[in-house]
């Protein structure tokens, strides 16, 4: 099927964007790659930028750059969060919420992928799915009447990857105990990610709630997102054919500036890059599998995570 795109042949790019003045952006893994390109436009465009990441050396250097292009007044913070240490999610949520009266939009950008062999976090969970999923479920949950107060936004940065892997979440051993590889597992993650937050979006709409759950992905584009975690060999592949098929992490930024602010997005959609099997291109809709919306994955997966994060969201 042929999606009628709206934004045009150069697709949905920041030169749509207005002035941000005023507005509050929050961004997990922020200090580089698709995040850091995020902070950018928003800066560019006067909002304020609350960064949630794990690495406060990192976070100080990201921070500098930013204020040497935007100027030292630019409004850029840092709070620290490790999206692998349930407590440490608790603990940053209870500093925003203390420090930032509005939130325009939560970006859950900040993701691990392809660890080449299985590593379990402080509070049991398979690595990616604890980072990608649990502790961003965690966080938008606690965020969530903030986000409301302020008629915000929360933007889930998902994969492609969703649709590959196993093709559903692997409820019987989540944390892939008997059958671990770096692939099927990071899908795992991408794929519970968007089925959170489009069983969100239905549940904010039942509930009559004034937020927007959206949600996107960067394509195939060159930033850090395998550095730490992946296998030598698939470093050294991404490395070199990264080149040829990715495109800039600015223009991977895109989707989830466009899904923060844009006024023309849709419920139980897509929005990425739109060319070569989605991976580079004009940002719009994409294709979205029919997985990522089985609504009784998703019920389960919710009902899971509120346990597996002792947070009860009346939603
Ligand atoms: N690049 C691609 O081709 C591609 C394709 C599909 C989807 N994506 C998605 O795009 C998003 C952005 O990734 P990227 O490509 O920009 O990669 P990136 O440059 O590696 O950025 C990921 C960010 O997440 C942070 N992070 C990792 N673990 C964390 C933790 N435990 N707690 C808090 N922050 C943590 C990293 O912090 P450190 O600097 O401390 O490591 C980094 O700032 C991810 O959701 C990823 O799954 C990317």
């Amino acid at each position: 099927m042929t999606i009628k795109q709206k934004f045009g042949p150069k697709g949905w790019t920041p030169e749509r964007l207005g002035s941000l003045d005023g507005n509050t952006y929050v961004i997990t893994g922020a200090n580089s790659g698709a995040g850091f390109e995020a902070a950018r436009v928003f800066l560019a465009k006067g909002a304020r930028v609350v960064m949630l990441n794990r690495n406060a050396d990192k976070s100080a250097a990201a921070i500098a750059a930013l204020k040497q292009e935007f100027g030292p007044a630019a409004e850029v913070t840092f709070v620290r969060m490790d999206l692998a240490v349930l407590d440490s999610v608790r603990k940053a949520a209870a500093e925003v919420l203390a420090k930032i009266p509005r939130i325009d939009a939560l970006i859950c950008n900040a993701a691990i992928a392809q660890v080449a062999k299985q590593a379990i976090t402080v509070d049991g969970f398979e690595s990616q799915l604890g980072v990608n999923h649990f502790g961003h479920f965690l966080l938008c949950g606690l965020l969530f009447d903030r986000i409301e107060e302020s008629q915000g936004r929360i933007v889930v940065v998902g994969s492609n990857a969703y649709k590959m892997g196993r093709k559903k979440i692997q409820f019987e051993d989540l944390n892939f105990d008997r059958n671990y590889t770096a692939w099927n597992s990071y899908a795992q993650s991408k794929l519970a990610q968007m089925m959170f937050a489009y069983e969100l979006q239905r549940r904010v709409q039942a509930a009559g709630k004034r937020v927007v759950v959206q949600v996107c992905h960067p394509g195939a584009s060159r930033t850090n997102l395998l550095m730490d975690t992946a296998s030598p060999f698939n470093k050294r592949v991404w490395a070199i054919l990264s080149r040829f098929i990715a495109q800039s992490a600015e223009k991977g930024s895109w989707p989830e500036v466009m899904c923060a602010t844009e006024e023309s997005v849709e419920s139980a959609k897509l929005y990425g890059p739109t060319k070569r099997a989605e991976t580079v291109g004009p940002v719009g809709e994409c294709p979205l599998h029919k997985l990522a919306l089985n609504r009784e994955m998703a019920a389960r997966l919710w009902t899971l995570s509120e346990q597996k994060t002792s947070l009860n969201w009346p939603l």
